[in-house]
């Protein structure tokens, strides 16, 4: 791709290149404030992760109730690398990066001699995670090649350059925040830039009994009834607003025609609220909610059907012994 219009950031041994564009700030508010008029009302899950918001996001994944994140790093452990991709050679591009966990526990399962031929790139919206995950990914594989990219994935892909085989991440069950159109959408979008013969690595959550569900979404700390919270502040900072995350209740609960959890914020009594950007105040009534998060679950033939919408053919299923989650090995047929 062309870098010459974008800037390019030093880190340690490896570089940034940011690819947002500008717009993004002004097209952020008018999405949330249009969010917040329309009914239902509604607040995109990306809006979740600030740094509070990542921090507790990070402390969800070590409480037992939240199933995912372990078990996903459990199957990625014992997962048997070259068996995924042939490890040498390889452009390993993670979308939405995160914090650098997962993708640390598959380079370990790179025999150290080819960590030279492997290319890393990982893709998030949040510049501040890719530094810190990039600083301790160059520490601990010095021969790795490391190049962030700051980008909106879902809408900014062919960011990464062609030529190499390629092997695409989405890990975490991410792909559960998006609609079950926009997850085929996407899906079907990264695969038209992929090679014959290059792979898919996605996590899927799957379906399960559904208080193992709720469970996960209503932890006895409160934490992820103070991650959805959390946005209330992102939203008072971006639309200038003055909502109380104390105004709101936490509401998350298993959505069993869509197979999915939803997350919303409900309010304990009518509010107005002011934004400089809103010329009428936005009034939410009492008991009105604010819907913040779907996640999807997945069937088998879920997770047959996405591949087969993209041309995409299931090398390997990798699941935990209950079939809570898997890890799902695409590899691109034509
Ligand atoms: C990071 C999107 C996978 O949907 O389970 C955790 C976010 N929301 N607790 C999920 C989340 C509430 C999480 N993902």
């Amino acid at each position: 791709m062309d870098y010459s219009t974008k800037s390019v950031l030093e880190c340690g041994s490896a570089t940034i290149v940011n690819c947002l564009p500008e717009i993004g700030l002004e097209t952020a508010v008018s999405e949330i404030i249009a969010g917040l008029i329309e009914q239902p009302k509604r607040i995109s899950s990306k809006y979740f992760y600030d740094k509070t918001g990542s921090e507790l996001f990070e402390q969800i994944t070590g409480l037992d109730e939240y199933y995912l994140s372990r078990t996903e790093k459990a199957i990625l452990q014992g997962l048997p690398f070259c068996a995924v991709i042939d490890c040498s050679d390889v452009d390993i591009v993670e979308l939405g990066s995160g914090d650098h966990s997962k993708i640390t526990l598959l380079l370990k399962k790179i025999p150290p001699e080819r960590l030279p031929g492997v290319r890393y790139f990982p893709v998030d919206i949040s510049r501040p995670a890719l530094e810190t995950s990039i600083r301790e990914l160059t520490g601990m594989f010095p021969e790795l090649s490391v190049q962030g990219i700051v980008a909106d994935y879902i809408h900014q892909m062919h960011l990464v350059p062609g030529e190499r085989k390629k092997l695409y991440c989405f890990l975490g069950s991410t792909i559960g925040n998006l609609d079950r159109e926009e997850a085929m959408v996407f899906v079907r979008d990264i695969s038209e830039t992929m090679n014959p013969g290059d792979g898919f690595l996605i996590g899927f959550d799957r379906v399960k009994d559904m208080s193992v569900l709720e469970n996960a979404y209503n932890d006895a700390r409160g934490l992820t009834a103070q991650f959805n919270k959390n946005i209330l502040n992102v939203v008072n900072g971006l639309i200038e607003s003055d909502l109380n995350p104390e105004d709101f209740e936490h509401k998350a609960f298993y959505n069993r025609t869509e197979r999915r959890i939803e997350m919303h914020l409900e309010a304990k009594r009518a509010l107005r609220i002011k934004s400089p950007f809103s010329e009428k105040d936005i009034r939410i009534r009492k008991e009105e909610k604010i819907h913040t998060e779907n996640s999807h679950k997945f069937e088998e033939k879920d997770i047959r059907f996405t591949g087969e919408c993209a041309d995409l053919a299931v090398q390997n299923i990798f699941s935990d012994d209950n079939d809570w989650f898997s890890l799902v090995h695409y590899r691109k047929m034509i």
